[in-house]
């Protein structure tokens, strides 16, 4: 038994996703990511974590926005060059000026195309801002990907 198979909570995190059928980003981890011991670094994901919110707020109808907060990250396997790593994302609410997203990492395991591994999972936030970057009340676009 596979030690995610153990842990219900992380099973049932993809279910939450349904809603688009597309990631937001897809990559394929690269020998430059790694850190010291050879696994990638968790700040490149991070990097991507915080690209993969912003764009779920742009799917929402923001078009300036800056991250206010990164909260609930949690590295639960690590990945691996050769990972296929998809970054999954849902709106969890959307406030006067804020967004708050949230982000489940799934890797594909190099030669292992069978085998789905959730590996983070975080909460970003976002601001809507004017030129003034100053929060500014979002404003629900008809042509919003809702
Ligand atoms: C984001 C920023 C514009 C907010 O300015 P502010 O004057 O503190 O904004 P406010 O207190 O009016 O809050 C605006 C919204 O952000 C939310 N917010 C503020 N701080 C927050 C925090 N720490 N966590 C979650 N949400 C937060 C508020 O709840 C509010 O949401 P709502 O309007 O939907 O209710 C300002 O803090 C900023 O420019 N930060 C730097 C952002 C940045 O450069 N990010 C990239 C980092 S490299």
């Amino acid at each position: 038994m596979g030690r995610l198979e153990s842990r219900p909570y992380i099973d049932n995190l993809m279910d939450h996703l349904a809603k688009w059928n597309e990631p937001a980003i897809r990559v394929l981890m690269m020998p430059r990511d790694t850190n010291a011991h050879g696994t990638i670094f968790g700040g490149v994901i991070l990097s991507y974590i915080d690209q993969a919110g912003a764009i779920e707020a742009r799917r929402q109808g923001l078009q300036f926005m800056v991250t206010v907060s990164m909260d609930k990250v949690v590295f639960h396997e690590p990945v691996f060059v050769g990972d296929l790593v998809s970054f999954w994302t849902e709106t969890l609410r959307i406030g006067t000026t804020s967004i708050t997203t949230k982000v489940i990492v799934e890797a594909i395991r190099g030669g292992h195309p069978e085998k789905k591994v959730v590996v983070t999972e975080a909460h970003v936030v976002y601001v809507n801002i004017g030129e003034d970057r100053k929060p500014r009340p979002i404003e629900r676009h008809a042509n919003a990907y809702t």
